[in-house]
């Protein structure tokens, strides 16, 4: 094995890379690739260095090929317990069988009505000619989506802003300031992330119990008496939500039984999973249409033509090729997932350099998206590039907004749903406009954000 560590780029002599990285990360990983070339290291003052890859072969090799050598970071663990995004080996197989099909596409297409519903009520709050930052707005309706779907509990545009703010905080464990101290520093963002977590297994217990309450209000109605006063609770598809899932996993005595803490693990790993990430990819879509209104134009089109004014249905949704594309487009330009952080479970050569046992490492997704190696004019917004043919061609690692091997997102077909019913049912009524002179400049926390928002003018069409 060599015994080579990767390059690292030049820093200031005492503060090395932290610095550098701290203020903005985005520019200096691409001041470090063009510097050390698609491996290099991250030298910090207070923590082990980080080894940073930006090749698809890399994922290839971590994610799936030397899979074994390579775990997930501590960090993940300590933010989200037994949750299935942190949990490790037998136990996570476990998890992931019980869990995985509540998410076959089957399953999910039970969703789509009520993810219509949402996006249509949250519509309701917008007013013609106003302003609107988009981040926030789509986080709120993605959360608006978790909730009804898996949750089977209403979030109402304009209530619940603690629990709304609750979720939201749980991002503050990845500030990038947070990643170069050592975990056990109280900063202020570490704080938030704590007290967001307190108030997420409150709510979620309050569920669970609501939902002992429900199968008990089922019983009473069977026979005979009825009860009005769950106003909170979703209107029901014939598709069971997760958090049913979870308790009748609690209830049976075999290998998946799941203890309350684990419930509750699993619950705010999928509120921390399963929304600013979606959310992030519509933000940004609305921020590519807007700034390319030739190809906003080209989807009101598709959508006039194929939903004729209804909202859409699934069977709808499967006609909408353009529509699909432009959400391809939008995860590759801007991969609300821009880095994969994982920990040598061992010492591993890789590229001919030597990764030394216990030390992070980061697969940089933005970076291989962005690479002028496997894109044509990679930092253009060009929804039509996404044929079968470059499909085909494309290194199969060369596109990964969802990870890749067996820790694959599980949530892809949920995520790719609700984008597609978000731009339909919005893309029907409203069009969007971008008046500011400068480009949006991203930001990293654990998901991709813009410095300054994405404010955008609505306008009915
Ligand atoms: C556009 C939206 C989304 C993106 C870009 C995204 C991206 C990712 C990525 C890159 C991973 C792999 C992380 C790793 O290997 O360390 C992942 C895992 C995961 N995602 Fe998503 N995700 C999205 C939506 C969702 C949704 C909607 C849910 C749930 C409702 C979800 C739940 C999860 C979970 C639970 C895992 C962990 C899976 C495991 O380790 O077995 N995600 N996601």
């Amino acid at each position: 094995m060599s015994s080579q560590l990767p390059p690292a780029p030049s820093g200031y002599p005492v503060l090395k890379n932290a610095v550098q990285f701290a203020r903005d990360p985005f520019t200096f990983v691409e001041r470090a690739t063009s510097e050390c070339g698609d491996i290099y290291r991250m030298a910090l003052p207070a923590v082990d260095d980080v080894f940073v890859f930006t090749h698809p072969d890399h994922l290839d090799r971590i994610l799936v090929s030397d899979v074994e050598a390579f775990g997930k970071t501590e960090d993940y663990q300590r933010a989200f317990g037994n949750g299935l995004l942190s949990v490790e080996g037998q136990k996570w197989r476990q998890q992931r069988d019980m869990l995985q099909p509540l998410f076959y596409r089957d399953h999910i297409r039970g969703y789509t009505e009520q993810m219509v519903a949402c996006t249509e009520r949250r519509l309701e709050t917008w007013i013609e000619g106003e302003t609107l930052d988009m981040e926030p707005e789509m986080k709120n309706l993605t959360l608006e989506v978790l909730f009804s779907t898996l949750f089977g509990r209403s979030l109402v545009p304009g209530e619940d802003q603690e629990l709304r703010d609750a979720a939201d905080g749980l991002n503050e464990w990845f500030t990038p300031s947070s990643w170069i101290l050592p975990p056990w520093i109280p900063t202020p963002a570490r704080r938030r992330f704590n007290q967001s977590t307190k108030r997420l297994r409150q709510e979620v217990r309050r569920l669970l119990e609501e939902g002992n309450d429900r199968t008990r209000i089922s019983g009473d109605e069977a026979s005979g008496s009825k009860d009005q006063s769950n106003s909170k609770q979703a209107a029901h598809s014939n598709t069971p939500d997760l958090l049913t899932q979870l308790q009748k996993a609690r209830n049976r005595a075999d290998e998946t039984d799941l203890t309350i803490e684990e419930i509750e693990d699993q619950l705010i790993t999928m509120v921390f999973a399963g929304h600013e990430t979606t959310a992030a990819a519509l933000a940004f879509t609305w921020y590519a249409l807007a700034t390319n209104p030739d190809l906003q134009e080209q989807l009101h089109t598709e959508l006039d033509t194929v939903l004729d004014g209804d909202s859409p249905t699934y069977d709808d949704l499967q006609n909408l090729e353009f529509t699909e594309r432009i959400i391809s487009e939008a995860l590759r330009l801007y991969p609300p997932v821009h880095t994969i952080p994982r920990r040598a479970l061992t010492d591993v050569e890789v590229g001919g350099y030597r990764i030394p046992e216990d030390h992070e490492i980061h697969l940089s997704i933005i970076h291989i998206h962005r690479d002028g190696r496997f894109y044509d004019e990679p930092l253009a917004f060009r929804p039509e590039r996404w044929t079968d043919e470059f499909e085909e061609e494309l290194h199969d690692f060369a596109y990964a907004p969802f990870g890749g091997g067996r820790r694959t997102c599980i949530g892809r077909e949920f995520a790719l749903l609700e984008a597609k019913v978000v731009l339909a049912t919005v893309g029907q009524k409203f069009q969007f406009d971008w008046e500011n002179d400068e480009a949006i400049e991203l930001e990293p926390r654990v998901t991709t954000r813009s410095k300054e928002g994405i404010p955008l003018r609505i306008r009915q069409r």
